[in-house]
């Protein structure tokens, strides 16, 4: 790359070694998704079937896309440029580079205002399990409940705290509770990786943490495998079988596929812009096809092997089938507390689990932010300092709404729903450009220059064809599937109406009017019984009904607004974004390529 005296050019980063920038990568993929939401997905999706797509989505999105992503960003860091709009821009000056490119900033910087979250309950929960609280909690639970005291007792109990820690029973709660202070806490450690650079921070850090966290994942699996192998009748076995017996049928429900797909993408990190930013720091004959391999085969051992094998047998055994399930991350929150109750050491075994938790989501949340800290300093010539304290700035106003709203996580729950619609958007536009506008035998080509293993021919066919059409299939399942459900979920008059007659029809059953009438029936019939006032002598629990439906009612049109106000402030920040690449590319960017020495077509 030529100086200029044009241009403060920042100072070109690269990773201290190839294990550092393996570390690094395994890092940003390995994180709360492996740990938490794998097996919380998997669970919720029939186990051994989810394993089918899964594996399929693996093979033909996970590693092609990770292999584009890597290729183009090493591409693009020899030009000089180490954020999405700027690499992508440099092989392709046309629009849609800059609209994929805007996704690759918009994402990580989103699920970051999220992420960032979960990474403080994760510390909450260690903090709360080596300080002997989880242990108070409990038996203070059972002495409350007595005679009945039981399983029970004590998952009602670890859920009860992870409401209250994550204000979902209220809005607002988080703003008093013991959250509000570990927020700011993850923050500064995350900001603080981050301003010491590539190779002084992000790099030294994951060399350490990942060795740590998948040396405690081991150690917590060892523990869960040599449980006394029957409880009550269950067996660890029965929670392996679970996840290890296919159920083919399942292959034929689309939402499997598409919650397969959606787990790769987040799991991975592909589709995120992480790759192509850290990509981009590598030096022009550094290997990235087993590089690649490396990060995606790390991370598939720890979520498959070590998420896998620890949170569903441990749940099986202690809690059964039934209680085994859940949310997808309440499986992680609400039954491992539990869980770690009632394994001999728990309290430690629960504070080293949710320790490594933490580790992990933050090797993984710090990944998130280099894409943008580098946009700032490509783009607009901002030095460390700035960069930082204003992408510190620009995610604590995100985070902190997300935060209020925490009611049933409306807010978390909407904002994952259209990052993970906007990473399949950006896998698909970077395995386009990389197929169609490079050209997918150029681009294997340029993959293989370096490389301890080669990308074999076929791979190019399956970059060029395979991939995208199974993107865009999956784009389309999802589009008919979640799309028109999540449009009337933000509509308050549809949501108002629908808890409206939810909390009527609960209020009928059992009503001799209603008793011979099937639950369609009693939809049509309900609204229209309520709102005849006329009948006199009514009795009291119409009245009560009346009045509850009308509180649901509210409740759930504040909900809409809060999933409309979400979408709102994605597209408001998409446009944002998309402006700020777009001068950053005329100018800037634009000047920087043209000065580039390496900048001639590959
Ligand atoms: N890939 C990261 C995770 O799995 C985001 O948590």
């Amino acid at each position: 790359m030529s100086t200029s005296s044009e241009f403060d050019l920042p100072k070109k980063e690269n990773w201290g070694s190839k294990i550092g920038v393996i570390a690094a990568v395994a890092g940003s993929a390995v994180g709360l998704g492996n740990f938490l939401r794998f097996p919380g997905t998997a669970v919720n999706n029939g186990g051994g079937a989810f394993m089918i797509p899964y594996i399929i989505s693996f093979l033909i999105l996970g590693i092609p896309i990770a292999w584009c992503e890597w290729t183009m960003g090493r591409l693009g860091g020899m030009r000089g440029q180490n954020n999405g709009p700027g690499i992508l821009y440099s092989l392709w000056q046309r629009a849609p580079a800059k609209v994929v490119g805007t996704l690759t900033l918009i994402i990580p910087i989103t699920v970051y205002m999220y992420y960032v979250l979960l990474e403080a309950l994760c510390l909450r929960y260690a903090i709360e399990f080596f300080s002997g609280g989880f242990a108070d909690l409990f038996s203070s639970a059972l002495a409350d409940a007595g005679e009945s005291a039981g399983t029970q007792t004590i998952t009602n109990a670890a859920g009860d705290f992870a409401v209250e820690s994550f204000g979902l029973a209220e809005n607002g709660h988080m703003y008093g509770n013991a959250m509000f202070w570990l927020v700011p806490v993850c923050f500064l450690v995350n900001f603080i990786i981050i301003y010491r650079g590539i190779a002084k921070g992000i790099e030294r850090f994951c060399v350490v943490a990942m060795p740590m966290l998948i040396g405690c994942a081991i150690i917590i699996l060892i523990r869960v495998l040599t449980l006394d192998n029957v409880v009550d009748g269950r067996t660890i076995n029965g929670g392996l079988g679970f996840m290890w017996n296919p159920d083919w049928s399942k292959l034929l429900e689309p939402e499997v596929w598409l919650r397969a797909a959606g787990q790769i993408f987040f799991s991975l990190s592909v589709g995120f812009g992480l790759i192509l930013c850290y990509a981009s720091y590598l030096r022009k004959d550094d290997d990235v096809v087993l590089t690649s391999l490396s990060a995606s085969s790390t991370n598939e051992f720890c979520e498959v092997v070590l998420g896998g094998m620890i949170v569903v047998p441990a749940a099986f055994l202690f809690l059964g089938a039934e209680n085994a399930s859940g949310s997808t991350f309440g499986l992680g929150f609400f039954t491992v507390p539990a869980i770690m109750h009632f394994m001999p050491g728990g309290s430690f075994f629960g504070g080293v689990w949710f320790g490594l938790l933490f580790i992990a989501a933050v090797t993984s949340s710090i990944s998130m932010l280099q894409p943008a800290i580098a946009f700032l300093e490509d783009g607009f010539g901002l030095k460390r300092r700035a960069s930082v304290t204003l992408l510190g700035l620009v995610t604590l106003v995100g985070a902190a709404p997300i935060m209020y709203f925490s009611m049933d996580a409306t807010a978390l729950d909407f904002t994952d729903f259209w990052c993970e619609f906007m990473m399949i958007l950006a896998g698909l536009g970077q395995v386009l450009i990389f197929g169609w506008v490079i050209g997918a035998e150029k681009g294997v080509e340029e993959a293989n220059r370096g490389a301890a293993i080669r990308i074999p021919k076929f791979m190019g066919f399956v970059i060029r064809y395979v991939t995208p059409s199974f993107l865009l299939i999956i784009l389309g399942l999802w589009l008919y599937f979640e799309g028109p459900g999540r449009v009337r979920a933000m509509i308050p008059s549809i949501q108002g109406q629908a808890a409206v007659e939810k909390t009527y029809a609960d209020a009928v059953k059992g009503q001799p009017e209603f008793a011979d009438l099937n639950d369609e029936a009693i939809a049509v019939r309900v609204v229209e019984f309520f709102a005849d006032t006329s009948a006199v002598g009514r009795p009291e629990w119409i009245a009560i009904a009346v009045q509850d439906a009308a509180k649901a009612k509210a409740g759930a049109e504040k909900q809409a607004m809060v999933a409309a106000f979400v979408f709102v402030c994605v597209c408001g920040m998409f446009i944002l974004i998309y402006a700020l690449s777009d001068i950053a590319c005329r100018n800037r960017i634009g000047r920087m390529l043209a000065q580039s020495e390496s900048g001639e077509g590959i």
